[in-house]
């Protein structure tokens, strides 16, 4: 399996993964569902879930790719279940429509940082207006989608490592400088206490769906792009430490940008952080006027880094959400990889189009579902988000049945020992074998099923 290329090292590995992981869902996504989610307590679930849950889902799909070397759809032929290839195809069809939604942000991110250039700080007031001109988000996301097509076709050591390599630190430089300079605004404090002091009565099972859904997405989970990447994973890396390396990096990262956003939120509501408009707007309409207020030169370039590394780590996950898509159509469908690459791109860009223009362009797509009886519409994008987390939980939910159960739980094991030989006999391995049997099926079937009576069938059991 040469010719489809490998990751030059680990650490190659682990920054590349590292970078799908860490991108808009840290910064961007999280900030809004901690808000919406009463603060702490969301954050305590959220941290459990990545734990307990979701490494032993990314350890099992890096497992079941390196074992096979196959794109997401073929590995499980390969394995012998040829009919749990619906499981890939269920993966990639998520990172389809993912990446068909994230441009959008992504191009959000990318216009600010072209605001931020120019000193615009009144950006943020004018959020809601800024993200109806359609033409030109539209054509941000053209190049986001470009730039992101032109990584993918250069192939997986070329591109992403390298790209990933370089930004990730550089980020999370300036995510701590930031969130060191919110920590010195007035009433820091307040905005610090609601995401680190919990209030256990706001757990609500909507704030636990979507603490779950975030953790998901966050870690790039249940959408076979761990099956994917660990498809070029040597066989003398280990896989548990890297796997570990990547979720203790992503969520420090998430951590991070509550400890920025935070009392930035609360300084700019002068402490009243309750109530506080927790949507997908959160980020952009309140960092710009703390740039400005680092003065005129430090603002412009401190906001300008920012946007723009916000857009580099999207780029990284952009990068690994088409090359799911990409691998497959090259592994399975002999295609060439740049025509692969060109197809799904104008492809994802045209589904991307609904998002796009639900954002108040379009009526129809901005009030565009209404769950339940009561409350506002849904508008199209966020109603993405949420079909797409019902399809990562129900892919999470596939592959633990599938690693416990199907390939099972013996040769999972031998897999993960390849490269790690201390690993048999473990307490890691029996926590393993314990999590990927009982704890991950039985949650997330539960929840999955919670998910989707309360969503979209108004129906609450708990
Ligand atoms: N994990 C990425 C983020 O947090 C998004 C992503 C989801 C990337 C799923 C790949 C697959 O921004």
């Amino acid at each position: 399996m040469s010719s489809r290329g490998n990751f030059s090292s680990k650490i190659g590995f682990i920054a590349a993964a590292s970078g799908s992981a860490v991108g808009l869902g840290n910064i961007w996504r999280f900030p809004f569902e901690v808000a919406n989610g009463g603060g702490a307590a969301f954050l305590i679930i959220y941290i459990n879930f990545c734990f307990l849950l979701c490494l032993p889902l990314m350890i099992t799909e890096i497992a079941i790719g390196r074992k096979t070397q196959r794109d997401a759809s073929s590995a499980f032929a390969h394995l012998g279940f040829p009919k749990w290839s619906i499981l890939g195809k269920m993966g990639i069809l998520a990172s389809i429509i993912g990446l068909s939604l994230y441009y959008v942000i992504a191009a959000w991110s990318f216009g600010y940082f072209l605001e931020m250039l120019i000193g615009n700080f009144s950006i943020g007031a004018q959020f809601n207006d800024y993200i109806k001109d359609v033409i030109k988000i539209g054509f941000y996301g053209l190049i986001f989608l470009s730039i992101t097509a032109f990584i993918v076709s250069k192939g997986i050591s070329g591109g992403v490592e390298k790209a990933s390599k370089i930004l990730m630190p550089a980020l999370l430089v300036l995510l701590i400088f930031i969130a060191c300079y919110a920590l010195t605004l007035p009433n820091a404090f307040q905005g610090i206490s609601f995401y680190l002091v919990p209030d256990f009565s706001e757990i609500k099972l909507p704030i636990i769906y979507t603490a779950l859904g975030q953790a998901f997405f966050s870690l790039s989970l249940g959408m076979a792009i761990h099956i994917t990447f660990g498809s070029f994973v040597s066989k003398n890396d280990n896989i548990l430490s890297s796997a570990s390396a990547i979720t203790l990096t992503d969520v420090g990262v998430a951590f991070l940008a509550g400890i920025m956003i935070f009392p930035i939120v609360a300084y700019q509501s002068s402490g009243v952080i309750e109530g506080v408009n927790g949507g997908p707007g959160l980020i952009f309409q309140t960092l710009p006027s703390v740039f400005e207020s680092l003065g005129p030169w430090m603002g412009v370039l401190i906001g300008s880094c920012f946007f723009l590394l916000l857009t580099f780590a999207a780029l990284t996950s952009a990068v690994s959400l088409l090359e799911v898509p990409v691998t497959y159509l090259v592994d399975q469908h002999k295609v060439r990889r740049n025509l692969a690459v060109i197809l799904m791109t104008i492809f994802i860009f045209l589904l991307g189009i609904p998002s796009l223009i639900g954002n108040g362009y379009s009526s129809f797509f901005t009030n565009f579902i209404q769950y339940g009886s009561e409350g506002t519409p849904t508008d199209f994008l966020t109603f993405l988000i949420h079909t797409n987390d019902v399809i990562m939980l129900s892919g999470g939910f596939l592959i633990s049945i599938f690693g416990a159960y199907k390939w099972g739980k013996s040769n999972l094991n031998n897999e993960i020992a390849v490269g790690n030989p201390a690993y048999k006999g473990s307490k890691a391995e029996k926590l393993i074998k314990l999590m990927i049997s009982y704890f991950c099926p039985i949650v997330l079937g539960l929840i999955l099923i919670l998910t989707i009576l309360d969503r979209y069938f108004g129906i609450t059991l708990v």
